[in-house]
């Protein structure tokens, strides 16, 4: 099993680069670390890169680069996959900042960049746009989410965070609750894509400079449920969903299994667990299911048959017990909120 230890950055297509560069660094607030052609590398202000933007006629996230232990030989990680059955290849030069990767695709056919060591790009001391501290989180649509899930655990040396139901689950690789999602539905696709911001202060500033701009958020300001994080939701030109945030639950010690304990947590102490399907997707701001279009997880319908995926942890009974109130009030059954 390899050992990931976070993210790198994502690799993203648009039929508008220029846009989407435009986008990426006077909102978004990344700085632009190398332009080709066809492709545009960004990365934080600090020097950690975090999106890749390369020409494309569809919207899709194709690939994802994976950090492993710094030191580690690529020609071993070569040989471990092949061990599992699993066809990689060497590349080198990926970006500035990574040298030398090893690529294999994952269940749902996202083409893998597992990389040992990176290089941080300059730091970048201009005042632009929301300014993330990193690529934070991707969540993806796929159909079987269950076997992407034991894939990420078996193979990759993620954790499991949380599950909403059997269709939407949270995995960690680091003290953050979640660095992938995986949502159930028939189509692959991506999901959205999350950057972490400083503070509250900064999800206040992301929102005013938004709205300047003419972009609407589609969701919050909320505090989820599920992870905790305070979070905000627009659309970026290509319509992909783009979320900021804050305060997401962290474990910093895995053996004592629970995260950081804080005042917004239903459970004393927060453990992974699985969420019932009628769990509030946040604990305060709007109960917008978020996004139509990119679902927010609303298209999901969660299926009667039990998950194969064994996971720890009862529905919790504060949000039944929201969820029979509300019944009671409306003498309707209540919609389930999905994050
Ligand atoms: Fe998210």
């Amino acid at each position: 099993m390899l050992q990931i230890k976070r993210a790198g950055h994502s690799t993203l297509t648009t039929p508008d680069l220029e846009r989407a560069v435009d986008y990426f660094t006077r909102l978004v607030g990344l700085s632009l670390v190398a332009r080709e052609k066809d492709r545009a590398i960004l990365a934080t202000k600090a020097g950690l890169e975090a999106i890749v933007l390369e020409r494309g006629s569809a919207v899709e996230a194709p690939r994802l680069s994976l950090q492993i232990a710094p030191g580690s030989d690529p020609g071993e990680i070569v040989s471990r996959l092949k061990k599992a059955g699993i066809k990689s290849e060497r590349r080198s030069d990926i970006t500035p900042g990574i040298s030398e990767a090893v690529a294999f695709k994952d269940p749902k056919g996202t083409t893998l960049e597992i990389f040992p060591d990176c290089r941080f790009a300059p730091d970048d001391d201009t005042f632009t746009g929301v300014m993330p501290l990193k690529f934070g989180h991707i969540a993806y649509q796929c159909p079987d989410v269950q076997g992407v899930v034991q894939f990420y655990c078996d193979m990759l040396g993620f954790r499991m965070s949380d599950w909403r139901g059997d269709f939407f689950a949270f995995l960690r690789c680091s003290r953050d609750h979640h660095t992938v999602n995986f949502l159930r539905d028939p189509k692959a696709a991506i999901h959205h894509i999350a950057f972490e911001v400083r503070d509250w202060s900064d999800i206040k500033r992301a929102s005013d400079l938004l709205a300047k701009n003419d972009i609407q958020l589609t969701w919050g300001p909320i505090r989820h449920i599920i992870g905790h994080n305070i979070a905000i939701y627009h659309k970026n030109p290509d319509g992909v969903v783009i979320e900021f945030f804050t305060d997401l639950d962290q474990m910093h010690d895995e053996e004592l299994g629970f995260f950081e304990p804080r005042p917004w947590h239903q459970d004393r102490p927060q453990r992974p667990k699985v969420w019932g399907d009628d769990t509030r997707s946040n604990w305060w701001g709007p109960m917008s299911r978020g996004s139509p279009s990119h679902g927010d997880a609303g298209a999901a319908k969660p299926e009667s048959k039990p998950s194969r995926q064994a996971a720890p942890g009862k529905a919790p009974a504060l949000a039944h017990a929201r969820t029979r109130a509300a019944q009671k009030k409306s003498g309707k059954p209540a919609k389930p909120r999905r994050r």
